[in-house]
């Protein structure tokens, strides 16, 4: 079974600075650090950091390789990656002095995906193989629907949120993860329970992960839930957090750790993330993890 990240990649522009800039503020940042990023490639790399099989499709421009070499050190496979005439994504990030984060985003390649190319990447994959998507990359639902012609397991995690989202073919998705303000927009629900319920009655066969910030995760998995709280480590930089949760669950539970065990990992290694600065640099290796 190998994995399949078909995502975003960005040069992640991060502004250390004491409070996210208010509407019509100026403010100086304490220092300006630039690193590599991106949903699909944050999650990627967490997967390849937990010893998975994972391949990283991701298209950029002459600016972005030095990332695809990042992704290729730390055991991703790039050879699906396209490298073409385009401005590499790029990412302008805020971070307060509590850690926490805004983000504004410049698509770049991340949205230029032809049709032509997603078929070649899906060609290389069996039923039986898994392809983890985020949200910010075009052609989704094409993605979606052709990944899963090709009996791959489709795993989800829609974000950021759009109210485009709910039009997407979401009963073709195996497993979502999603965190508090996703799972209520798509279920209309606001209690953690009743929104694993309600997910369950509406994608009935779909697995589903709630990550609930400092209150712990759920994951519902058939009849049964399991939750983990979280563990306390120094807020430094959330960035990235929820991407290094998903690749170490993804990794843990499908080289048949139990959901338990899956959610204890990635729980510890998002903690061990948090406490870092940085999105990709930041995710731990899993010989950093106590199991
Ligand atoms: O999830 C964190 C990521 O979101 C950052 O690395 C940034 O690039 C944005 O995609």
């Amino acid at each position: 079974m190998r994995f399949l990240v078909l995502g975003s990649m960005n040069i992640d522009n991060t502004f250390s600075v004491d409070h996210i800039v208010r509407e019509g503020e100026t403010i100086s940042s304490c220092s300006m650090k630039r690193s590599a990023g991106g949903k699909g490639a944050n999650q990627a790399a967490a997967l390849a950091k937990a010893g998975a099989e994972v391949y990283f499709a991701g298209k950029c421009g002459q600016d972005g390789k030095w990332i695809l070499s990042l992704l290729e050190s730390y055991g991703a496979d790039i050879s699906l990656s396209v490298i073409a005439d385009c401005n590499t994504g790029m990412a302008m990030i805020q971070v307060d002095s509590r850690g926490q984060n805004s983000i504004v985003l410049d698509s770049g390649g991340n949205r230029l995906w032809r049709r032509e190319e997603i078929s070649i990447i899906l060609s290389h994959f069996s039923p039986g193989d898994v392809i983890v998507l985020q949200n910010e990359i075009n052609d989704i639902p094409y993605i979606i629907s052709e990944a899963k012609r090709h009996g791959m397991l489709v795993v989800l995690n829609p974000s950021p949120f759009d109210c485009l989202i709910s039009t997407f073919p979401l009963s073709d998705v195996d497993l979502f993860f999603v965190n508090e303000i996703e799972g209520k927009a798509l279920t209309g629900k606001d209690d953690f329970a009743d929104i694993l319920c309600e997910f369950g009655r509406i994608y009935k066969s779909a697995s589903i992960v709630l990550t609930c910030g400092k209150k712990g995760a759920y994951a519902k998995d058939g009849d049964q839930v399991h939750y983990q709280e979280i563990i306390d480590y120094p807020v430094v930089d959330t960035t990235g957090a929820g991407d290094t949760f998903t690749g170490y669950y993804l990794a843990s539970v499908f080289s048949g750790m139990g959901i338990e065990k899956a959610l204890y990992r990635a729980t510890e290694a998002s903690a061990i993330a948090v406490s870092r600065s940085g999105a990709m640099a930041a995710i731990p290796a899993a010989s950093e993890l106590s199991s």
